[in-house]
C-alpha cells in the first residue's frame, strides 16, 4: 500500500477529488493532509473523511525539520501538492526526490513559476491573447514549476472569457485528470 500525504493551502477542491478517488484503493491509500494555513478548507475535507489533518507554521516548515519527521513517522511515499501555495522546504525536497507531484492551472512552461497562481494565472492567459489554456502535472524540484511534465490537458480560451469563467473551466479538467495521473504515475514508479 503506497502512502500519500497532500499538501494543500486553500479550498481543497483538488484535495477532495483525490481522497474521494483514492478510498478504496488497494494499492494508494491518503493518509495525511498537511496545510500551511489554519483555515485551509482542505483541512476540513481531509478531517471530514477521517484523514489526519495538520496544520503546520511557515516557521515549522522552513526553520525545523518538524514537518519531515511527521512524514517519516507516517511512512509517507509520496507528496502532492494540491494548491499548495508556498514552496516545499528544501530538506522535504531533498527527502522526496522525484516523489512530488504538483498540478498547474496552466500550460507550462509557459505561465509558470513566481505570482503564478488563482486567478493571476488565468488573467495572464486571456492578457497574451493565447487561444487555449489548461493544466500540467508535474514534478516538483527546486525550480518550483520547472520539474518533468508528466501529463498536460488543453481547453478554449473563449473570446470574452473572463478569469473566473477561464479558471473554472480549467478546474474542470484538474477534477478529471488529476487522480488519475496521480494513480498512473504512482504505478510506474513502483512497478518499475
Ligand atoms: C488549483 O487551481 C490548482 O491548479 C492550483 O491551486 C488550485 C487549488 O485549488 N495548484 P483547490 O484548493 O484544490 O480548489
Amino acid at each position: 500500500m503506497k502512502r500519500l500525504a497532500i499538501f494543500a493551502s486553500g479550498t481543497g477542491s483538488n484535495a477532495k477529488r483525490l481522497i474521494d478517488y483514492f478510498s478504496g484503493n488497494k494499492d494508494i491509500s491518503v493518509v495525511l493532509l498537511v496545510s500551511n494555513r489554519k483555515e485551509a478548507g482542505a483541512l476540513e475535507i481531509a478531517r471530514k473523511a477521517g484523514i489526519p489533518a495538520i496544520n503546520f507554521t511557515k516557521e515549522e516548515f522552513y526553520n525545523s525539520s518538524t514537518v519531515l519527521e511527521k512524514l517519516i513517522a507516517e511512512k509517507i511515499d509520496f507528496i502532492v501538492l494540491a494548491g499548495f501555495l508556498i514552496r516545499v522546504p528544501d530538506n522535504i525536497l531533498k527527502a522526496y526526490e522525484n516523489k512530488i507531484i504538483n498540478i498547474h492551472p496552466a500550460l507550462l512552461p509557459d505561465f509558470g513559476g513566481k505570482g503564478m497562481y488563482g486567478l493571476n494565472v488565468h488573467k495572464a492567459v486571456i492578457e497574451s491573447g493565447k487561444s487555449e489554456s489548461g493544466i500540467t502535472i508535474h514534478l516538483v524540484n527546486e525550480h518550483y514549476d520547472e520539474g518533468r511534465i508528466l501529463f498536460q490537458a488543453k481547453c478554449p480560451v473563449l473570446e470574452n472569457d473572463t478569469a473566473e469563467m477561464l479558471a473554472a473551466r480549467v478546474q474542470e479538467l484538474e477534477h478529471n485528470y488529476f487522480p488519475e495521473a496521480v494513480e498512473r504515475f504512482i504505478k510506474e514508479k513502483t512497478e518499475g
